[in-house]
């Protein structure tokens, strides 16, 4: 697409300078198909593709392609790619050993999904074994099995293969057609709504109070909100993207100004991966035109492995080389005595005031059909998550 004059003269620069897009189009999509016959093949698990697709779309940028060696040890090890630029998640395509054997250096490789449709191919220019251990207690800081991130590195094939990848087809995501837009279609949008300064907001589950009031307490500085959930994969008992989906429109829809609020797919795969994870978020969403990112208590933390603020103290090192300026909010609750939400900051009563709810007490009584208590909860989107639950219970 070409981009108009507002939008190249009004946004933030994608990292690295230039918005990758690895779409191909056209005679060079229809050669791609028609010679992918003849490339040895491989089937991506749903991770993996959702990682071609975020390359190719240029949610990845300056990545054209799965990391080479060069990059993933920089990456791991000192949080830059080897041209200096910040990055903090190694980007890679694992398979077996007895896989990588059968694909030679300079070959082309056709890239099919589960359901045996050809979405792009890679010109492999590297393979090479990596140290998982120092992978998983790098990136994710623990190098315990239990840790979801870290089970998926031990799970998988133990050779990266590594080069430039061309996407001959976009991954549908049919149930969020209408939310589905790439980075050079969320900067249009921006400068289409007149927004010059934007917040993205990450989450996995469903927008709760806590959400809420930091989302507005940074909508109060900045023209737009990206509410930019993530729907690739993520643990079992995370709640479904279906569900949570119609939840995101029920809160937007009741309780947000439309012309400042915008919910776009982020079709990636969750990674668990704590404070790591924070700057690969933000860096993703400088990519889709934000200019601000909100990292609040726990970011894409799981169980008791990182400090509640850790990610926000990571980013903090690293957010003059990101350029996307960081929004940190302390963890926030509903405090009956203040009759508000509230953190640490602005509320002087004790914990027994603060209504919490654990991750896990919220499922169960979903899943039980129970409403969530209103300081937690917008009643519509109890409502919408409940009736979800049920359905995918039955
Ligand atoms: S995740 O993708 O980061 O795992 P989650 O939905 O848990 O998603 O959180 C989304 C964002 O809201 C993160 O930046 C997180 O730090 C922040 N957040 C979640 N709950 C709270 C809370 N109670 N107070 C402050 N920030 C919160």
């Amino acid at each position: 697409m070409t981009l108009s004059k507002e939008l190249l003269e009004n946004t933030i620069k994608p990292h690295g300078g230039e918005l990758v897009n690895r779409q191909v189009e056209g005679t060079r999509k229809e050669q791609l198909i028609s010679e992918a016959q003849t490339f040895p093949s491989l089937t991506l698990n749903p991770w993996s593709l959702s990682d071609l697709e975020l390359i190719a779309i240029g949610g990845f940028s300056p990545l054209t392609g799965f990391m080479g060696e060069d990059d993933y040890t920089n990456v791991v090890e000192n949080l830059h790619l080897s041209n200096g630029l910040v990055w903090s998640i190694p980007i890679t395509l694992p398979v077996t050993e007895a896989q990588a054997d059968t694909f030679e250096i300079g070959q082309q490789i056709a890239l099919y999904g589960e359901d045996n449709h050809l979405y792009g191919v890679l010109t492999l220019e590297e393979k090479y074994t990596y140290d998982k251990a120092n992978e998983a207690q790098k990136v994710y800081g623990t190098t315990e099995v239990e840790h979801p991130g870290v089970q998926k590195v031990f799970e998988k094939g133990n050779v990266y293969l590594a080069g430039p990848i061309e996407l001959v087809d976009r991954p549908k995501h049919d149930e969020f057609v209408d939310f589905h837009l790439d980075p050079s279609e969320t900067r249009q949008l921006f400068a289409d709504l007149g927004w010059k300064t934007v917040v993205g907001f990450q989450t996995r589950n469903p927008v709760h109070r806590a959400h809420e009031y930091i989302q507005k307490a940074a909508l109060e500085s900045v023209d737009g909100l990206l509410l930019n959930p993530l729907v690739g994969e993520t643990k079992s008992d995370d709640i479904p993207a279906d569900v949570r989906m119609e939840s995101y429109q029920v809160i937007l829809k009741h309780y947000y100004p439309e012309e400042r609020n915008r919910l776009v797919i982020y079709p990636a795969a969750m990674r668990y991966a704590g404070p790591r994870e924070a700057i690969l978020h933000a860096t993703v969403r400088k990519n889709y035109g934000c200019t601000h990112f909100i990292v609040g208590r726990d970011h894409a933390g799981v169980g008791d492995y990182y400090g509640t603020y850790d990610a926000q103290e990571l980013i903090a090192q690293y957010e003059d080389e990101l350029g996307i300026q960081i929004f940190k909010f302390e963890h926030a609750f509903y405090c009956t005595k203040c009759d508000n939400m509230a953190t640490a900051k602005t509320c002087p009563h004790d914990q027994s005031y603060h209504v919490h709810l654990s991750g896990t007490k919220v499922r169960e009584k979903l899943r039980n059909g129970e409403q969530l208590p209103k300081e937690f909860s917008r009643p519509e989107v109890a409502d919408v998550l409940i009736k979800g639950l049920q359905e995918t219970k039955a």
